[in-house]
């Protein structure tokens, strides 16, 4: 893919960067971005032809694929090893792969099988690419760590519990891993994004692209603007960069204003 971004406004030039969930959605449209702004992206996912055909778009000078599933604590391992070998280092890595479960709203008719599964993907796996890319960034004595959270990790009434309960641990998980890493010269921040269509979102709600727009931005503060892949991905560039350089800990809430005027799209009201 051609580069539409000048080399002096490439802010991840000689970065390298593992993107989980990266065959889809925001992860994908992180690759690309990333891979503007000078990176070599490594996508870990477990949709494999999806996975490679983005190699094959974005080019594989710049962006491979690895067969990921981050529960599976070898399998992160092995994601983040070939990463530095490939490359030499790892300087960022967006613990971005999720589900969005079953949206089944009443906690009794919720299986503990289906929780588990949430928490598994969504929670777990971003412990495991925690972990296993801070063993990586530890003697580089730098390295950023990115992970996906969402407006349900500030408020309730916007997913399920599993999902909500994910989301919500995940900033603490962040803000804990940001006190042990800061020696090590490691930011870890998280990314909390209102809704926005991909197929996680719309399979979730069981609507269209256009359809699941056109409700959320009927339940948006900020009006006049439709919530992209790009407006996550260019937040998730601002971490990885040196712009963010002094900022650990924190969640970026990507909301327009929306966790301050409503509480939840009122989905327990049945
Ligand atoms: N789309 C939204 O509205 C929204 C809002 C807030 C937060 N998020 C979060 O953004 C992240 C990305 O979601 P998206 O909306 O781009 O959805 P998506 O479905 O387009 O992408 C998710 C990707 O994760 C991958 N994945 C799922 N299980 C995996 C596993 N076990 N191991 C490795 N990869 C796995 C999928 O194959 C897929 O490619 C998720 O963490 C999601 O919770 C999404």
């Amino acid at each position: 893919m051609a580069s539409s971004t000048s080399a002096v406004n490439r802010r991840l030039e000689g970065k390298v960067a593992l993107i989980t969930g990266g065959a889809s959605g925001i992860g994908k449209r992180t690759a690309e971005i990333f891979v503007e702004h000078g990176a070599k992206v490594v996508i870990a996912d477990i949709q494999d032809d999806l996975g490679n055909s983005i190699v094959e778009s974005i080019g594989p000078s710049t962006c491979s694929y690895i067969h990921c599933d981050v529960t599976d604590e070898n399998q992160v391992k092995n994601a983040v090893d070939t990463t530095v070998e490939k490359h030499g280092k790892l300087d960022i890595m967006l613990n971005n792969a999720g589900i969005g479960g079953p949206n089944d709203a009443r906690i009794i008719d919720n299986d503990k099988a289906d929780f588990e599964r949430v928490l598994s993907i969504n929670l777990t796996g971003v412990f495991l690419g925690t972990k296993h890319a801070s063993q990586a960034m530890i003697s580089a004595r730098s390295g950023s760590i990115i992970n996906m959270a969402s407006i349900s990790s500030y408020v309730g009434g916007a997913a399920s519990h599993a999902y909500c309960c994910a989301k919500h641990a995940i900033v603490g998980l962040t803000k804990n891993t940001a006190v042990e890493l800061g020696q090590f010269g490691i930011r870890v921040n998280c990314l909390s994004p209102y809704a926005c269509a991909t197929p996680l979102a719309t399979k979730f709600i069981g609507v269209n692209d256009e359809v699941l727009e056109n409700v959320m931005n009927s339940l948006a503060n900020l009006k006049g603007v439709t919530l992209k892949t790009d407006d996550i991905a260019n937040a998730a560039l601002f971490f990885a960069s040196d712009d963010s350089r002094y900022v650990s800990g924190h969640n970026l809430l990507i909301d327009g204003g929306f966790s301050i005027v409503n509480p939840s799209f009122g989905m327990f009201k049945y």
